[in-house]
């Protein structure tokens, strides 16, 4: 027996139809737009592996995030590049910074703008490992948990002292969200919120950024501090210790291969929960896109639809401006 009009064809029938039942909704509310500052350049500096990107003046930086704002995205995540580069990390937590200079600039410019500061130490030191080098007790070198603790409480401390809306931590050293929670606390900045990069793999996703950043490990990889892609269940145990130390918010990253991980912790947790599209899934959209095998728009605005229908409520992402742009105007 056939039917003439099939049962779930009903409500695919019309736009208005669709609209109606549609379950998942995007805005530009709900995006974040990640800002490159480096202190050596005199003008924008583009990024080759993520077009559109670039590496901002203060100048520069504020205008690009004035657009993003002027679309109605919320906020911006900042990363520092330091006019040098050194053992430990000086640029990550002097008040001078780069990350400093910029939150001070883009809350005078900006005030209603979050702005998000992205708290580790690999753009900052001349090894590119997000925490302290050191020797274990066979004289083999790795990356010291606890006396990066105290260096990343201080970087929190100055980005608030700035007039940081949200610190992030990146670094995935154990015990940091409740490090910076303390000394955050201790330094009168209670409002500063904790958005911690609570599982965060270790990825080759992340290739364009560090190009953009200038912050590839210069010995070894990040494999023994970041979370291995292989592993859900940890994701679950290492957002549940974020939230004993204080996270306010949390995230999972990188975005399109993790959204299993993603929905386990939405529906866990409970948290607002963010997705970070990471640079290098923005660069294999962008180079698709460049060689006319996907249309850019589509497929952008179909990949943030699935993070939030995966239970994202912000997703950062470097097509933010496109994206909320694009939103607009369907
Ligand atoms: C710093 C940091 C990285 C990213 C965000 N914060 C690089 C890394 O961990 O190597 C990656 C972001 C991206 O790829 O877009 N630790």
């Amino acid at each position: 027996m056939s039917f003439p009009i099939h049962r779930f064809r009903r409500l695919r029938r019309t736009a208005p139809l669709r609209a109606l039942v549609r379950e998942t909704t995007t805005h530009p509310g709900d995006l974040v737009l990640p800002l490159f500052v480096d202190e050596n350049a005199d003008h924008p500096i583009p990024v080759a592996s993520m077009p559109g990107v670039h590496r901002h003046t203060l100048a520069s930086a504020v205008e690009t995030a004035r657009e993003a704002a002027d679309l109605g995205i919320p906020g911006v995540l900042l990363f520092g590049i330091p006019g040098e580069k050194d053992e430990v990390a000086s640029g990550a937590w002097a008040d001078t910074g780069i990350v400093q200079q910029a939150v001070r600039a883009l809350k005078r410019a900006l005030p209603d703008l979050l702005v998000i500061t992205d708290v580790c130490l690999c753009e900052y030191s001349n090894h590119g490992h997000c925490g302290l080098l050191g020797h274990d007790p066979h004289g083999a070198v790795r990356v010291e948990n606890d006396p990066t603790l105290e260096l990343l409480a201080r970087t929190a401390v100055s980005h608030a002292r700035a007039g940081a809306d949200i610190v992030a931590p990146s670094d995935m050293m154990d015990g940091r969200v409740g490090a910076i929670r303390t000394a955050l606390d201790a330094a009168n900045h209670c409002d500063t919120v904790i958005l911690s990069y609570a599982a965060k793999y270790a990825s080759a996703f992340y290739a364009p950024f560090r190009n953009a950043a200038d912050s590839a490990p210069q010995i070894g990889d990040r494999r023994s501090y970041q979370m291995d892609p292989a592993n859900a269940m940890e994701a679950l145990r290492e957002i549940e210790a974020d939230i004993a130390e204080g996270a306010d918010l949390v995230m999972v990253k990188p975005g399109m291969a993790y959204l299993d991980i993603l929905w386990r912790v939405k529906e866990r947790f409970g948290l607002p929960t963010a997705a970070y599209h990471v640079s290098g899934e923005y660069a294999m959209l962008k180079a698709a896109a460049a060689n006319g095998w996907i249309d850019e728009r589509a497929v952008l605005i179909e990949t943030l639809t699935a993070f939030r229908r995966a239970g994202a409520d912000f997703i950062i992402t470097y097509a933010a401006t496109d994206a909320a742009r694009w939103m607009r105007s369907p």
